[in-house]
């Protein structure tokens, strides 16, 4: 089922995530509902906490830029192994129309549990690498502005205030 995203400004994108205990039923839907509204929203990537559902469970999904790398659902993500430094232009559900340039590595290997409930790890470089990273950022409250430089935080500060305003607005409704 498609949920609201959170925007900038919600509590629940600041929130350590907790982990998973049991990979059940209840995760199971939650990894669908992440599913369906990171595809609803054309996005390339989904944590929990920008659903509203503060769990280590997030989803990666980069086959439109690398056919290589399928869908992948990562709970009680670590980021195991890293090499190398990247920039490059990032985005976030939670930002509507705000990009910036982070500097993240450029390959990693994370350790997670899949579907299944199984350890299993996976590995790239590139954009998938950079996902990766994102998306392991959202479990500890960690945001993408939070890589900005401060000039470039500084002339997205307007952009920002107009998000907080747009989700403390929703607040009431959604949380
Ligand atoms: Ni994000």
């Amino acid at each position: 089922m498609k949920r609201e995203i959170a925007l900038f400004g919600a509590q629940c994108l600041r929130q350590a995530c907790a982990q998973v205990a049991v990979v059940d039923d209840a995760i199971r839907a939650l990894v669908a509902d992440l599913f369906d509204s990171m595809q609803a929203a054309a996005g390339v990537g989904l944590a929990a906490p920008q659903i509203g559902v503060l769990k280590q469970v997030c989803v990666v999904d980069v086959t439109a830029h690398q056919p290589n790398h399928q869908p992948v659902v990562l709970i009680n993500p670590k980021i195991t192994g890293h090499e190398g430094e990247q920039i490059g232009e990032e985005g976030c559900l939670s930002f509507p129309d705000l990009y910036g340039d982070v500097k993240r590595y450029s390959w990693v290997e994370v350790e997670a549990l899949g579907l299944d409930g199984q350890s299993f790890k996976t590995a790239g470089e590139g954009f998938y690498a950079r996902a990766l990273q994102h998306e392991i950022d959202h479990l500890d409250g960690k945001l993408f502005i939070d890589h900005l430089s401060p000039l470039k935080r500084q002339l997205m500060r307007g952009a920002l205030r107009r998000l907080k305003k747009e989700s403390q607005a929703k607040a009431s409704v959604i949380y």
